[in-house]
């Protein structure tokens, strides 16, 4: 199954899952690019599309939602689309303020979605978080085989 998975990252976290996706799948028919190095040309014929961001102020990265905005209505017609983000892990030591703000405005990986099947995808997966343990990593113990079972679960 032809398929991209494309993801924006600052620290890296996002990055690894996006990896870890990828090789889940099998990286012989897989693309794994930075949104910033698309290249024209590369959602064509794909099968599958894959998009992840870090949670940025309880919302996608500003390029990836620019990119995805973007689209071409209609790009993503016949493909599967999923979309997953990383997020911070909110206990008891997160202050009440921000986790009452991310209950009320959530994370990047809802929208996302919906950005994809506005463009004309199919969702495939439901949206997935996965967690790291501060803003710049590490990923929670754990979550990038969360990440690979999460890609197996593709219709
Ligand atoms: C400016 C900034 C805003 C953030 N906002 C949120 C947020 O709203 N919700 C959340 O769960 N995590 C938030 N985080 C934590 C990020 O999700 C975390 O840095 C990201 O998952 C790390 O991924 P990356 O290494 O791929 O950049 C924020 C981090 C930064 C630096």
């Amino acid at each position: 199954m032809k398929t991209l998975v494309v993801y924006e990252s600052f620290f890296g976290n996002t990055e690894k899952i996006a990896r870890a996706i990828g090789t889940a799948l099998g990286l012989a028919d897989t693309d794994i690019v930075r949104v910033s190095d698309l290249k024209p040309g590369q959602l064509t014929g794909l099968e599958l599309f894959i998009a992840g961001s870090p949670t940025r102020a309880f919302q996608p990265s500003p390029e990836t939602k620019t990119f995805l905005k973007g689209l071409p209505s209609g790009a993503l017609n016949g493909v599967k689309v999923a979309a997953f983000d990383t997020r911070a892990v909110m206990n008891e030591k997160t202050p009440g303020i921000l986790r009452f703000f991310a209950g009320l405005f959530g994370y990047a990986a809802e929208p996302m979605a919906k950005m994809l099947i506005k463009k004309g995808g199919t969702q495939v997966l439901a949206p997935a978080g996965f967690f790291v343990l501060n803003s710049e990593g590490p990923l929670k113990e754990g979550e990038l085989e969360r990440a690979a079972e999460w890609v197996k679960g593709i219709q």
